[in-house]
């Protein structure tokens, strides 16, 4: 469905975040015909550029981002076409280019600022565009993390953007919940009645959110500031338990939703000094060199004066949802870089079941899991018991009930920024983070950083290449569970 004419200004537009995603998304909707060319994308940046550099950056980006595939030369003319550039420095407003001749004062023209910029430039941007009259009460921002790195900087980031944008303007993205299969949680969850009445501590034993990726932290400066706790928990995977956790909301207006993650972000029991060392696990990866394979540790990629950084590059936690739902219900969460593959899954166990009439049978029931991959080869498994074919008496197996959505679906499926894009521009909220949502998340992170920060005891070490630290294994085997790994685990 074809979206409302707009003006989509990004500041920050002659960077990475710029060129590797945002530039592809809007390519990807002009090219599906979700807006034409009585839209306009503008760029501001610093930088003293031209209309004819920005837009052979743009051209650059798309040859470089975009799948071979879908770089049509025409579809391509067409949107460089609604290219332009303003050079804005929001710290001096006298010199600014005239961002304002760029953008146009029609109401039905929806008015889209994309901060693409440090979250310390919100705040004087924010405050150039309301001198320079160009806000407008119809107006959205769009900010993305780091949205601080703790609650009391978050809060001060927030109040700077609310001097001027009310929070329904302001769109926070966390770009998990633009992916796909992470929508289709609320599908899998709201439109089907199956899984509803045993979503509950009556039948799960318990949750796995797993985010491994294989890649390194690399040589990112930002990385060594954050870690995996701020970088992922904080955002991306507590999402995720929301998503899972939370109770149905009455409809699917963005309001509604949000309470209901809200109340889980509230409800999670906060880890306390004197259990972090139980709860939580943190991880460093080591390189690895063999005839075979060489991979740099954390500590070889960081510069000289960083060299000794405690930075986390994995972390595993067990956290409590406190609610009549989830009682007794651990969630239990790791993210890392270098780890064994990249794959990111949500496991969910249900209870063993209660009494077995085959003990005679070869091979125990093992508890039913729930298995929703969101990345790579996305899609839903459900593993089952059934009886092994064949003469040879009650052989049982797991074997699982699949849905791949490569195998059922033909149709590409879209980037988390294309999404997010334009629900900017439908003026839908439903996905971003509201305020209180992130700053309760804040709030139950901050004291497992202090904690750490109080230990004497550094990240333990794992191999590149590997599950994460023994320490993760520990964490939950203590309770009598393994972590999932595929469907020999
Ligand atoms: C980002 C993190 O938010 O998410 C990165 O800053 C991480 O460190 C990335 O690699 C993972 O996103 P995706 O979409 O590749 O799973």
């Amino acid at each position: 469905i074809p979206v409302q004419p707009f003006d989509y200004v990004v500041f920050g537009a002659t960077g990475d975040l710029t060129r590797r995603k945002l530039v592809p998304a809007l390519y990807h909707r002009f090219m599906d015909g979700q807006f034409d060319e009585q839209s306009r994308i503008i760029g501001a940046s610093r930088s003293k550029l031209s209309d004819a550099d920005f837009r052979q950056q743009v051209r650059e980006a798309l040859e470089q981002f975009v799948e071979k595939d879908y770089q049509d030369p025409d579809t391509i003319e067409r949107f460089i076409n609604i290219c332009s550039y303003v050079p804005v420095d929001a710290s001096k407003p006298a010199e600014a280019g005239d961002l304002g001749a760029a953008l146009r004062d029609d109401p039905e023209v929806v008015r889209a600022f994309y901060l693409a910029v440090a979250p310390d430039l919100f705040e004087p941007i924010a405050e150039y565009l309301h001198k320079k009259k160009l806000y407008r009460r119809d107006a959205r921002v769009v900010i993305e993390k780091p949205l601080g790195h703790d609650l009391a900087s978050s809060v001060e980031i927030n109040n700077g953007v609310a001097k001027i944008f009310k929070e329904d303007q302001v769109y926070r993205i966390d770009h998990y919940l633009g992916k796909e299969t992470v929508q289709n949680l609320l599908a899998l969850r709201f439109a089907n009645t199956l899984f509803e009445p045993v979503w509950n501590s009556a039948h799960i034993d318990h949750v796995q959110l797993t985010v491994a990726e294989s890649v390194g932290a690399g040589t990112r400066g930002y990385y060594d500031e954050s870690g995996a706790l701020r970088d992922m928990i904080q955002n991306h995977m507590l999402q995720l338990l929301c998503l899972v956790a939370m109770e149905p909301p009455a409809s699917d207006d963005s309001d509604a939703l949000r309470d209901e993650k809200l109340k889980v972000l509230r409800a999670l029991r906060p880890i306390a000094n004197g259990e972090v060392a139980a709860k939580t696990v943190r991880g460093q990866y080591r390189g690895v060199k063999s005839e075979t394979a060489s991979v740099a540790g954390y500590q070889d990629e960081l510069p000289e004066d960083k060299k000794g950084s405690r930075t986390e590059t994995f972390v595993a936690l067990k956290v409590e949802v406190e609610n009549w739902r989830w009682a007794g219900v651990p969630f239990y969460m790791r993210t890392g870089k270098r780890m064994a593959e990249r794959v990111s899954e949500i496991c969910i166990q249900f209870k063993p079941i209660p009494h077995s009439i085959f003990d005679h049978a070869e091979g125990a029931p093992r508890p039913n899991k729930l298995i929703i991959r969101l990345q790579p080869d996305e899609g839903v498994k459900l593993t089952m018991m059934i009886k092994d074919p064949g003469p040879g008496g009650m052989r049982l197996r797991e074997v699982p009930l699949n849905l791949s959505f490569a195998e059922t679906f033909t149709e590409r499926t879209p980037e988390a920024y294309e999404r997010l894009l334009m629900d900017v521009i439908r003026g839908s909220q439903t996905l971003f983070m509201r305020r209180d949502e992130l700053e309760a998340a804040w709030a139950w992170i901050d004291p497992i950083r202090e904690a750490w920060n109080r230990s004497s005891e550094p990240p333990q070490t794992y191999t590149a290449g590997t599950w994460g630290p023994t320490g993760a294994v520990a964490l939950i085997e203590r309770d009598g569970r393994t972590w999932y790994e595929g469907p020999n685990s």
